[in-house]
């Protein structure tokens, strides 16, 4: 072999020891990074749902003298709070896929089981709250990879029902604040 032969077969095994490599770390990492994917997916998905829940269907039935109430079961001129409808179809989804939770925090809740469950996703809404420009976090939380979508009041009434619940922790809410987040609890 001549000296240029050797270099370039030196070349092409270099290129194809890392054509082997690469895509092996690749690999590894895109779990991480899937991971992250499908959590921010769920995150678009339930807020896309809730929100269309909150402008299309309790604004329109709102024309026609039907509210959200907490207790909407035992009125049939009400339907459930936006909370209620996330909560209801999350545990549909704990029945078709055990390894994801999906709920809604806050640090200021009407119920203290809306607080968030770990110190890592009360320091996650916490500097959302200070950075509300940052409707979106991802983090991984000893057992699960978790995501945090910032929840708006998107409309006075949210404020409103907040402010004026018997068991509310805060009482000055406006609309436009950034009330809590919907959160995705995704098993590793
Ligand atoms: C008519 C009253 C009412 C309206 C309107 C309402 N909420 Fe709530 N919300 C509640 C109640 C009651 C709960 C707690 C329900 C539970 O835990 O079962 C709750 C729960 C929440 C939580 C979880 C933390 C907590 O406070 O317990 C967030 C965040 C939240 N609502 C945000 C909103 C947003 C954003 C809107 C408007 C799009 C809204 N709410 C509209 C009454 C209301």
């Amino acid at each position: 072999m001549g000296k240029r032969t050797r270099v370039m077969a030196g070349a092409i095994a270099t290129l194809l020891f890392m054509g082997v490599l690469i895509p092996a770390s690749r690999a590894g990492r895109l779990d991480v990074e899937s991971k992250e994917q499908v959590v921010r997916y769920l995150l678009a998905t339930v807020r896309a749902f809730r929100t269309v829940y909150v402008k299309d269907i309790e604004e329109h039935v709102r024309k026609g003298g039907v509210y959200p109430k907490e207790q909407w079961a035992q009125d049939a001129h009400a339907i459930m709070l936006p909370f209620q409808f996330v909560k209801l179809a999350a545990a549909e989804l704990k029945g078709a896929a055990k390894d994801v939770e999906v709920g809604v925090i806050s640090l200021t809740p009407i119920y203290a089981s809306n607080f968030p469950q770990t110190e890592a996703e009360v320091a996650a809404l916490k500097a959302m709250m200070e950075h509300p420009a940052q409707t979106l976090v991802t983090f991984t939380d000893g057992a699960q990879f978790k995501g945090l979508a910032a929840d708006f009041a998107i409309e006075q009434a949210c404020a409103d029902c907040h402010n004026r619940h018997p068991t509310s922790t805060k009482r000055d809410f406006k609309q436009g604040d950034l009330m809590g987040a919907v959160v995705v609890r995704l098993k590793k």
